[in-house]
């Protein structure tokens, strides 16, 4: 009788341990609209669990801004999952521009709230992209909407106060040089 009692407050002691681990520093992502706690089991199983996107969910920083071997895969991800909405460049067409300073959500201006409204949508023809893009991809796809960035620096929460005295506002003009191997991690 003893031993079973210790048995399950050993049992319990170690469930409680195990919930609080998966519980801790991760971020309450929250729908834009209506401010709902986005639920991120919806996530397609491929790519949720990258480094970088354990990095993400506990810093609510994208490490894989100014990234090259990301930003080319986001490049091609805005083509294909993007563009048709809010233009080539992301320059607004029936969605609006995501590359100046403008917001409908200022939400936008943090890694978080941008990664928020790609996950959880905001109104008319802008939702949940859970099941377009894996977690790994919303991230690739966020480092190029801030790459292509050229608003006013003073808007760009996102950055650094370093990034922010290097900013030099993107034209259509520049290069991405991807190195020779480099990969998106
Ligand atoms: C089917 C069309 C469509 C697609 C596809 C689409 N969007 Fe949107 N998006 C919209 C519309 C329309 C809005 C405006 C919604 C609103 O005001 O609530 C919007 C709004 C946004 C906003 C908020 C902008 C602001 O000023 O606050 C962001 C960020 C955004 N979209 C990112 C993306 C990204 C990144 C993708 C690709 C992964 C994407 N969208 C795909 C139509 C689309």
């Amino acid at each position: 009788m003893k031993k079973a009692v210790r048995m399950i407050l050993a049992a319990t002691a170690l469930a409680a341990g195990l919930s609080a681990t998966s519980a801790m520093a991760q971020i309450t992502f929250r729908n834009v609209t209506d401010g709902s706690a986005l639920d991120l089991s919806n996530a397609r199983d491929e790519g949720k669990d990258t480094p970088g996107v354990k990095q993400f969910l506990e810093t609510g920083k994208n490490p894989y801004n100014s990234k090259p071997a990301c930003l080319k895969k986001g490049e091609e991800l805005m083509l294909t999952a993007c563009s048709a909405c809010h233009g080539h460049y992301a320059e607004g067409k029936i969605g609006p521009s995501l590359t100046d300073d403008y917001w409908t959500y200022p939400e936008g201006k943090t890694d978080e709230g941008l990664f928020s409204i790609v996950f959880g949508g905001a109104r008319a023809q802008m939702g949940p992209q859970y099941l377009a893009l894996t977690l790994d991809e919303m991230l690739q796809v966020m480092a190029w909407v801030r790459h292509i960035y050229h608003g006013k620096v003073e808007e760009a929460e996102w950055m650094s106060d370093e990034q922010k005295k290097a900013y030099k506002p993107w034209s259509k003009d520049d290069k991405l040089e991807v190195p020779a191997g480099a990969e998106c991690t």
